[in-house]
C-alpha cells in the first residue's frame, strides 16, 4: 500500500482518468477519519469486490466538529489502521495533514446543502454537515474515483451527500454499504471504545428500540405518528440513555413522513453517559415486502 501525505503526491499516484497514465480499471474510495473498525472494513470489501484499484482516506476533519464535541480526543490509530487497510488490500492511502487541507487555517470555500444539512444530527451539532460536505467535496477532486463508498450508518450524511455529488455534478457514484452491528444489535463505531462496559451494555436499547419499530410494521402498523410514539417511550423509559431525536422521515430529504407504507428511514440519537451514538433502520416500501 503506498501512503501519500500531500495532495501533488496523491494526484500523481491516482493517474488522471481522462489522459494516458491512468493504470486500466475502476478507483474506488472510501474516506474515512481511521480509528478503523468493522463497519470500515465492510466499505473496503465492497470496494474491493466493485472496483479494480482502492483508495483509502484518514482525516480527522476539523471542519465537523463543533467547538464543544470531541476533535481533540477524536480516537487516533494511525499505525493500527495502516495494518488493516494493507491487510485488506488497499493500493493507495491518503493521509493529509490538517496544514495541506486547509492551509489557510480554514477551508476558505465551503459547500453547503441547504435544507437536509438542517435535520436530524445537523440540528444540534450546527455546522457539521457544512464541515463534512466540504471534505468530502475536496477529497472528490483529490482523489476524482469512480466509485465512493459511505456507510448507512450515518443516514443524515448520506443524504446530504447524495444531494451534493448531485447538485455539484460529481462525476463520481455513491455507494451506500449496510450497517455492520455487535452480535447484540449495536452499530460499530469508533465513538463504542468511550464506552463504560455499563454504558456498552445500555447503549443496545438504540438498537432495541429500532427492532421494535421494524416489528410494528411488519405486524401491520404503518401511521408514522404511532410508531414514532412507541419508539419514543421506549427510548425515554430505557436506562441509561437521554435521547436526542428519534424521528421517521424520508431517506433522501430527511422530512419527516406521515405514512412508512413507501419505505422510510428511522433515525435515533441518543447519549449514553458522554458519548452520543447514533443508529437507524431503512423501512422497505411496502410492496417491496409483500413480493419477498
Ligand atoms: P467515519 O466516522 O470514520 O466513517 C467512515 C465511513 O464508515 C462512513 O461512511 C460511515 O458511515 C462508515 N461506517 C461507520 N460505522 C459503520 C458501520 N457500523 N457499518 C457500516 N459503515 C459504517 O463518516 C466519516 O468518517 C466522516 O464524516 C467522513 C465521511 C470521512 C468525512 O470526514
Amino acid at each position: 500500500m503506498r501512503v501519500l501525505h500531500t495532495i501533488s503526491e496523491m494526484r500523481s499516484a491516482r493517474g488522471d482518468r481522462f489522459r494516458a497514465g491512468r493504470p486500466a480499471g475502476r478507483l474506488g474510495f472510501v474516506p474515512t477519519m481511521g480509528a478503523l473498525h468493522g463497519g470500515h472494513r465492510s466499505l473496503i470489501r465492497a470496494a474491493r469486490q466493485r472496483c479494480e484499484r482502492v483508495a483509502a482516506s484518514i482525516f480527522v476533519n476539523p471542519l465537523q466538529f463543533g467547538p464543544q464535541e470531541d476533535l481533540a480526543c477524536y480516537p487516533r490509530s494511525f499505525t493500527e489502521d495502516c495494518t488493516l487497510l494493507e491487510q485488506e488490500g488497499v493500493d493507495l492511502l491518503f493521509a493529509p495533514t490538517v496544514e495541506e487541507m486547509y492551509p489557510h487555517g480554514n477551508a476558505g470555500t465551503f459547500v453547503d446543502v441547504p435544507d437536509t444539512s438542517e435535520r436530524l444530527d445537523g440540528r444540534s451539532r450546527a455546522g457539521h454537515f457544512r464541515g463534512v460536505a466540504t471534505v468530502v467535496a475536496k477529497l472528490l477532486n483529490v482523489i476524482a474515483p469512480d466509485e465512493a463508498f459511505f456507510g448507512q450508518k450515518d443516514a443524515a450524511q448520506v443524504a446530504v451527500l447524495r444531494a451534493l455529488v448531485r447538485d455539484l455534478n460529481f462525476d463520481c457514484d455513491l455507494v451506500i454499504c449496510p450497517i455492520v452491528r455487535e452480535e447484540d444489535g449495536l452499530a460499530l463505531s469508533s465513538r463504542n471504545r468511550y464506552l463504560s462496559e455499563q454504558e456498552r451494555l445500555q447503549a443496545v436499547a438504540l438498537y432495541r428500540s429500532l427492532k421494535s419499530v421494524e416489528d410494528a410494521v411488519s405486524a401491520g402498523e404503518s401511521d408514522a405518528a404511532t410508531l414514532q410514539q412507541n419508539l419514543l417511550h421506549r427510548l425515554r423509559t430505557a436506562n441509561g440513555l437521554n435521547l436526542e431525536y428519534a424521528e421517521i422521515v424520508d431517506p433522501d430529504s430527511l422530512k419527516p413522513v406521515n405514512d412508512v407504507r413507501c419505505g422510510a428511514l428511522v433515525a435515533v440519537a441518543a447519549w449514553v453517559g458522554r458519548t452520543r451514538l447514533i443508529d437507524n433502520v431503512l423501512l422497505p416500501p411496502s410492496s417491496s415486502r409483500e413480493s419477498k
